[in-house]
């Protein structure tokens, strides 16, 4: 690395933070030896600074659209339709047309656990890791299929090595090795309140994982869709890494989407009540899309359908099935930012490190239910709460280790 193209660097570098007014992230570079220069810089061309911008000009962002109700498939139709539904998915599994995506990137600030949320032992008598159950339950449609699906799990530049790690001290849970690939996501930067972004270090910005909606694009820069290509994938199934009760890669899910020409699938549960804090489906401009329980309005939640039920009654899991010809139409589009806020650590004035107890300030995320929307047809499809759907958010409480405990029980899993 010469000094000459450190200095053309640095000049790119400061021209990039200026246009977002972050100057400051230089502030101690000639303090720093080649090999911090060189980190920082690489940082600095790596972050995307734009969603900065909005936080003194939130206008700037896209308002909703209107909202109207969407069909469901409910579980009384599906059951019906099961043997036809399953069998197309089962054979779509075993023509080697669907993958797996495991969204593993967070940070699990809730469960407070320093390892990786995928690495936390829900066992009572024996270790079940998180990740385990889900390997577990891929492998139930493998063994039904008679062969391995492809499995991607995105990690982030703060959980991929020790993931990574995890899984070859646990001989990956039995699954074939040759068919489990790693990406990493993209990270973002934090900033306070006034938009302008906090140093973690001399040579480093504070950032984080940069939401779960840019796995897409994230496994593109990883070179892996010429992967999903080669292997002649179509679907993607994608999940949450704290749902120790969900079903990967459904073949009786997977069929209903094929079935009906769609180009997307989102898993959903009848709705606990109208207030529940989950997103719900609904159209949104015509298009499939998701409201999150924040947005909804009193009309929203009293609203009803043809049968006199609740018009927007059906909350998403994270679990979805993608067209993959799709998702490659929509890699460049921007989803809606979302800015959220945190807690994060940076260093003072001083150089010393400051750990808040309360939030100080913003960090920026994309999500995968965004994503929905940039698809031009989707069905929700109504699988039973008690048997898929026990996230783990909480160490205690609601959604909690506690309340997953209790249903894994009820599903007669051995923990
Ligand atoms: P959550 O919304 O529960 O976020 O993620 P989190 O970061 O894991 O947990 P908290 O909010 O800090 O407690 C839902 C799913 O999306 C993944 C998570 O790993 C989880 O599977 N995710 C979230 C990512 O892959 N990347 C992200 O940047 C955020």
């Amino acid at each position: 690395m010469s000094t000459s193209s450190l200095d053309a660097r640095y000049a790119a570098a400061m021209d990039k933070l200026k246009t977002f007014g972050q100057e400051h992230a230089l502030k101690f570079y000639d303090e720093l030896n080649d090999d911090q220069k060189d980190k920082l810089l690489s940082q600095i061309e790596s972050l995307d600074f734009s969603p900065t911008q909005y936080i003194n000009n939130r206008e700037a962002l896209p308002g909703r659209g209107v909202i109207t109700p969407i069909e469901s498939m409910e579980i009384s139709e599906i059951k019906k339709r099961e043997a036809e539904l399953h069998q197309i998915g089962i054979d779509a599994i075993k023509a080697g047309k669907v993958g797996a995506v495991l969204l593993a990137g967070g940070m699990g600030t809730r469960l407070g656990s320093d390892n990786p949320k995928c690495m936390y032992n829900i066992g009572l008598t024996k270790p079940v890791y998180i990740m385990q159950r889900l390997f577990e339950n891929t492998m139930d449609v493998v063994k039904e299929a008679g062969e391995y699906i492809p499995f991607f799990i995105m990690t982030s530049d703060k959980n991929n090595d020790v993931t990574i790690k995890f899984m070859e001290e646990n001989n990956y849970f039995g699954y074939d090795k040759s068919k489990i690939f790693f990406f990493k996501q993209d990270m973002a930067p934090a900033t306070d309140y006034d938009g302008k972004v906090y140093m973690e270090a001399k040579d480093t910005i504070a950032s984080s994982p940069n939401g779960n909606g840019g796995w897409f694009s994230s496994m593109g820069k990883a070179g892996l869709i010429d992967k999903l290509h080669e292997l002649g994938i179509e679907w993607l199934n994608c999940f949450a890494v704290d749902n120790v009760l969900q079903r990967i890669a459904d073949p009786t899910f997977i069929g209903a989407t094929i079935a009906g020409a769609y180009d997307c699938g989102a898993k959903v549960v009848r709705k606990a009540a109208p207030d529940e804090k989950v997103g719900c489906m609904c159209l949104e401009d015509g298009r499939p899309s998701i409201v999150e329980y924040y947005e909804m309005t009193e009309e929203l939640m009293s609203a009803k359908d043809a049968k006199g039920e609740p018009a927007y009654n059906f909350g998403v899991i994270l679990n979805y099935l993608f067209k993959e010809e799709q998702l490659e139409k929509i890699i460049n589009e921007k989803l809606m930012l979302h800015i959220v806020e945190k807690k994060i650590s940076y260093m003072a004035e001083d150089g010393s490190m400051v750990k808040p107890e309360s939030p100080n300030g913003y960090k920026f995320e994309e999500l995968i239910l965004d994503m929905v929307h940039e698809m031009r047809t989707c069905v929700p499809f109504e699988v039973e709460r008690e048997r898929e759907f026990a996230p783990i958010k909480n160490k205690t409480g609601v959604d909690s280790v506690e309340s997953a405990r209790e249903l894994c029980k009820k599903c007669g899993i051995e923990l």
